[in-house]
């Protein structure tokens, strides 16, 4: 069985449950899912608990494998998490901090590490920044070294938890063309929470709606981004419109509630 499948999957913390019982048929491998929901519907909590940082209970199959099941370290080799908020930034330097990442994920240090992570950073457009201290980079700088540090570890289950809040319109696009071509590159399972919906009508190719810790909607973003559940999950009356190239746009034309 290839993919991700969440089955009966409940998580959250020691006095709240925000994740009841979901289940997620099949997330598949090679596509970007884009995971979209109101703010505290429970994105991060799933990605963390997905990740084995949060209190769960369910049963997680990726490529055929349990991972509830599994010691941590063998979880950490295959599941990384980025989160929203990157820690501060160590005195360290950019490269340092990659390769720092890649030991930790059990990649040996060779001759050749350092060429791996310059071309890396290449590809996301900051070699410039590889002597740079972590501590003094910008806050969208400091975004897209945390992606670096989390491709170079090689997961087979990458989750991004809005990678892309900190950066400009050029970086966001760039990120997210590189994401989905790692991610069809090596075949892998990835999940990016996204809050611009435009950007999930175009990027992504699998998306998941979440509402109050419940699975509202999952398939192709043409079949999950609708007036209706734009309406029922976010409260606002949207439309989708197609632009003069034929690429779908959503636009926000108010509020459900609010007299017109
Ligand atoms: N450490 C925590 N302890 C208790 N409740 C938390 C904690 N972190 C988040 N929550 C609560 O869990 C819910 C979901 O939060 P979160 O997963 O961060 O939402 P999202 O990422 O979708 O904005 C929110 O109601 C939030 O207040
Ligand atoms: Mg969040």
């Amino acid at each position: 069985m290839q993919g991700l499948n969440i089955t009966h999957f409940s998580a959250g913390y020691p006095k709240r449950q925000v994740i009841t019982d979901l289940n997620v048929p099949a997330l598949p491998r090679g596509k970007i899912t884009v995971l979209l929901g109101p703010n505290g519907c429970g994105k991060s909590t799933l990605l963390r608990a997905l990740a084995g940082l949060n209190r769960a209970r369910g049963e997680l199959w990726l490529n055929g494998e349990e991972l509830m099941a599994q010691p941590f370290s063998r979880r950490a080799e295959q599941v990384v998490y980025l989160p929203q908020t990157l820690p501060a930034g160590v005195h360290l330097h950019v490269l340092e901090s990659i390769i720092v990442a890649q030991r930790a994920a059990g990649g040996r240090s060779h001759a050749g590490s350092e060429a791996e992570v310059m071309a890396l950073l290449e590809q996301l457009g900051i070699a410039h920044l590889a002597l740079s201290y972590l501590d003094q980079l910008s806050g969208g700088q400091k975004q897209l070294v945390g992606l670096a540090q989390s491709l170079i570890r090689r997961p087979a289950l990458l989750l991004l938890d809005e990678p892309l809040s900190a950066l400009d319109l050029n970086y966001q696009f760039h990120v997210m063309d590189l994401v989905a071509r790692e991610t069809r590159r090596r075949n892998i399972v990835t999940v990016v929470v996204v809050h611009d919906i435009n950007i999930a009508l175009r990027h992504g190719e699998h998306v998941l709606m979440l509402q109050q810790g419940k699975l509202i909607a999952d398939g192709p973003p043409s079949q999950v981004i609708t007036p209706d559940s734009l309406a029922r999950v976010y409260g606002v009356r949207g439309r989708i419109e197609h632009c003069s190239q034929g690429t779908p746009q959503v636009l926000i034309d108010g509020l459900v509630d609010a007299v017109s």
